[in-house]
């Protein structure tokens, strides 16, 4: 069998790869190590990027998005006993953010890709790129006990932090850059209205949280947590206790508890490889890159990634010029590097750390404390925080 692209991993960005790519009349089959219904509940990002929703509206997959999704055109930080709004639309000439969950975009993308029937095979084992190196790689993988070959023109690693893509590339051909963070974050998802219609990242002495939401009926809560905790340590009743002391007293006052439906704990860690491109192999997402939850950046960076691959593919299939493939990396990791930046730095900005001494305390303080005093500085927060141009 053959294939122009074998895309691996069946996440956001393998799925609008997929989806770009049919689109153009290129075929592609996605080989996804997990079940469907597993990849379609995993709970994680949850705000998206003006940038991402369009990329989105342009391939028309943005129709229940547009009548589902919350617009946000502004958000608020909470520290010192106060809140803080910053004016998003307003500091960054009109643009927003989206509140619509990554289960919904993924359902949205699989839905897509089923209409069109373009194939896409889950519970594929031991997915394996061979001589992406040469002119004729090809992609192994096991299903039901037989294995199966595809040879193709290119393969598309979007198959996350722990893929087998990144883990193929010789260990002299990739560099790597990484800072892993010392606390995790413990997330729950409660049928209770948002305590707020924007969301709140708050500063305390007690660690961070965050105000976050699905919909005006669903919740999003997350606080930072020792690394070593697991979710039984937290209990509902710790939890709302804990997440209220670490907010100002009319956030705590106005939230709505309830019991959660899911809870989990996630580790923060900032992670770059380079190149992107090995010969015929590309690393897209998180495959190439993981960004610390905190400015919202890991499912919106794998975005712009799949638009950079996409424009590509689709100079080399339709004009037969290799000058979108050639300048993948380098335009993609041009985006990643300040994404990294941004969000090591709001995590740096609103977390507690371990060893923080009282130098780091005051330059935490008046690093938000210039920040909601200064327009240029606010500024600057909504240019990013909205998503840098692709
Ligand atoms: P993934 O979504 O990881 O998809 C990769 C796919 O490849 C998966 O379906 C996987 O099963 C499959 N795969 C893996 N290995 C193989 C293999 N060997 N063979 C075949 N298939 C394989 N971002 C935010 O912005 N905000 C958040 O709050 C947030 N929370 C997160 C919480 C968690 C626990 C995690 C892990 C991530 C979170 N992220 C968050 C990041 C965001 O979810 C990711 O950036 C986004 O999912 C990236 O999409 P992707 O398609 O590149 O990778
Ligand atoms: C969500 C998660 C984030 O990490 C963030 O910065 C904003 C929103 C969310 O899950 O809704």
């Amino acid at each position: 069998k053959r294939v122009q692209v074998v895309i691996i991993g069946s996440g956001p960005s393998g799925l609008m790869l997929g989806h770009i790519l049919h689109r153009a009349g290129i075929d592609t089959i996605i080989l996804e190590n997990r079940s469907q219904d597993y990849v379609l509940a995993r709970v994680r990002a949850g705000l998206l990027e003006q940038g991402t929703v369009d990329l989105l509206r342009d391939n028309g997959l943005a129709g229940r998005l547009d009548r589902e999704g919350l617009v946000h055109r502004g958000m608020a930080l909470a520290f010192d006993g106060e809140r803080h709004r910053i004016d998003l639309a307003g500091l960054s000439g009109g643009k927003v953010v989206t509140i619509y969950g990554q289960t919904e975009v993924t359902r949205d993308l699989m839905d897509a890709r089923a209409a069109s029937g373009a194939p896409t095979v889950y519970e594929a084992e031991a997915v394996t790129p061979h001589g992406f190196d040469g002119e004729a790689p090809r992609v192994t993988y096991v299903k039901d006990g037989a294995t199966h070959e595809i040879a193709c023109d290119f393969i598309a690693g979007c198959d996350g932090y722990h893929g087998v893509s990144r883990a193929s590339v010789p260990a002299g051909a990739i560099s790597t850059y990484e800072r892993v963070y010392p606390f995790g974050w413990l997330g729950i998802l409660a049928e209770v209205p948002p305590v707020d219609h924007e969301l709140i990242y708050a500063n305390s002495a007690r660690g961070f949280a965050l105000c976050t939401m699905r919909s005006s009926t669903r919740s999003r809560y997350y606080v930072q947590c020792p690394l070593d905790d697991r979710v039984e340590d937290w209990p509902d009743d710790r939890f709302w206790d804990e997440i209220r002391r670490r907010v100002d007293a009319p956030t705590a006052e106005a939230m709505v508890t309830g019991p959660s439906f899911e809870k989990s704990i996630a580790p923060l860690r900032s992670f770059v490889a380079e190149p992107l491109r090995f010969g015929r192999m590309f690393l897209v997402g998180d495959a190439a890159h993981i960004v610390p939850p905190t400015g919202a950046k890991g499912l919106n960076l794998a975005m712009s990634d799949v638009r950079y691959l996409a424009e590509g593919l689709l100079e080399h299939y339709g004009e037969r010029s290799a000058a979108g493939l050639d300048a993948y990396s380098g335009r993609a990791l041009d985006r990643i590097w300040k994404a990294v930046r941004f969000s090591w730095w709001m995590t740096t900005m609103l977390h507690r750390f371990p060893d923080q001494t009282a130098f780091d305390q005051r330059i935490q303080e008046a690093d938000l404390a210039y920040l909601v005093s200064s327009e240029a500085a606010m500024t600057s927060l909504a240019e990013n925080y909205v998503g840098l141009p692709v």
